[in-house]
């Protein structure tokens, strides 16, 4: 698409986003949805839920109207004020001929703000897998120094520990969770041994989107001298988090998931009080506080953003800081919320169909708004395109850990109508 045609799509688009939304505004900040320069003083979690104009919410996405999409565990839209910040700032950068290096501190100050931590403590890396493994390798853990890891791990999430074991010789022990989510504390707790080092757990499930009690396996970790990582690939935009609550050392996460930035982002959090005690993974310019070739001198600085060493990707960095701005315009609380009435609209609509297995726990203390079912005699791998292709239904085949499912994704472009045809869908499945 040339530079002009791009403009008018942009533009096009921006319009009918203006003209199509429908009356009841979303608050204060109605217009931050529509483009960056109309983003007034964003007031996070001021919206009352019940004025929320989620049909507004859904026109701010680009997919088609009639797509189901409900597959935000794998790859979350990025809304339009999203893809908006990225090409301008694309534009602005190249016509200035700059990097733009110090307009990320602004977003690095956004996310700490959203995850109550300091900006120090945060840096941007292209994906969760990659805070993973700076976490993993920043630890230079020994031969025989045991991490625990659990069967539910993403490719991503368990792929960074078992290198270690490969390049190091450290011992990576599995552990397999209750899918109740009530004894996963104790199961954790009882893996520990003298040797472990690190515990390494996800923070809501990629497999049934369970949610693991994050604090209480930090809190235990740091009472035995035990470094704790948490992947967050899954729960950063998903629900209200609080780092310096959880406490935990490292939490990673996908800017790309559930907070809807652009792809190949993530965000890293490097707790404060132990950034003095591990080494930068990688070392380049922005690594160091003191720098001198000649006399061979080079001190770390002690930030998480010594991570960022050299160029960085500007345009989709600021595309974070708008993620952030969007579900701060509508609230996280509300977002959480919006998830689970979904979850629960779904879970009504399967009641009678004993066919369904419902395999994630129901309460909030261990599931928020992804859940995975499981049609009792079905190859539900197979099941699970063809729900695509017939209903335009768009979910993940749980093929981890033999679980055979299919993983269902609430997010906040979903309607209640969406689950109806979903509900239906599978209802019609399980007749045949
Ligand atoms: C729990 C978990 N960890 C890690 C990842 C990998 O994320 P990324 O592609 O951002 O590295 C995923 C992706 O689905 C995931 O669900």
């Amino acid at each position: 698409m040339s530079k002009s045609s791009r403009r008018s799509f942009i533009k096009k688009n921006l319009l009918s986003g203006l003209f199509l939304t429908s009356a009841a505004p979303l608050l204060s900040a109605e217009n931050a949805l529509r483009s960056k320069r109309d983003i007034p003083s964003l007031k996070p979690y001021t919206s009352d839920y019940n004025n929320i104009d989620w049909n507004n919410v859904r026109e701010q996405f680009l997919f088609a109207k009639d797509y189901h999409y409900l597959n935000t565990g794998s790859l979350g839209p990025s809304p339009r004020i999203v893809l908006d910040t990225v090409y301008e700032t694309m534009e602005r950068l190249e016509t200035s001929t700059s990097h733009g290096r110090h307009e990320i501190d602004e977003t690095h100050e956004k996310a700490a703000k959203f995850l109550n931590v300091t900006a120090d403590e945060i840096a941007f890396t292209r994906n969760a897998t990659e805070g993973l493994n700076i976490a993993a390798r920043s630890l230079r853990l020994k031969p025989g120094d045991e991490i625990i890891i659990s069967t539910h791990e993403h490719v991503g999430g368990a792929s960074p520990w078992m290198a270690l074991a490969k390049d190091f010789g450290a011992v990576v022990k599995l552990v397999d969770l209750d899918f109740n989510g009530e004894d996963n504390l104790q199961i954790i707790k009882d893996a520990i041994t003298p040797k472990t080092k690190v515990v390494a757990f996800s923070h809501i499930t990629c497999t049934t989107g369970m949610k693991l009690p994050a604090k209480d396996i930090v809190q235990l970790c740091r009472s035995k001298g035990i470094y704790s990582c948490i992947d967050g690939a899954q729960s950063l935009g998903m629900f209200p988090i609080d780092l310096r609550d959880i406490n935990p050392d490292f939490y990673a996460s996908s800017g790309h998931k559930w907070l809807f930035g652009p792809k190949g982002t993530g965000v890293l959090f490097i707790n404060k009080n132990i950034i003095e005690h591990i080494d930068p993974v990688f070392a380049g310019a922005y690594t160091d506080s003191k720098f001198d070739l000649n006399t061979l001198t080079m001190d770390y600085r002690h930030s998480a953003q010594r991570e960022e060493y050299g160029t960085r990707n500007t345009p989709i960095t600021l595309g974070i800081g708008s993620a952030i701005d969007f579900i701060n315009t509508i609230g996280i609380e509300n977002v959480a919320k919006r998830g689970r009435e979904l979850v629960t609209h779904f879970r009504k609509g399967i009641a009678n169909t004993p066919e369904i297995e419902i395999l994630t726990p129901e309460s909030e203390r261990y599931s928020a708004s992804m859940l995975t079912i499981r049609i009792k005699g079905k190859d539900n791998l197979k099941l699970n395109p063809i729900l695509n292709k017939e209903k335009k239904l768009r979910m993940r085949g749980i093929y981890e850990n033999n679980i055979n499912g299919i993983r269902i994704s609430f997010a906040i472009f979903n309607s209640f109508q969406e689950v109806d045809v979903l509900v239906n869908s599978l209802k019609e499945i399980v007749k045949k």
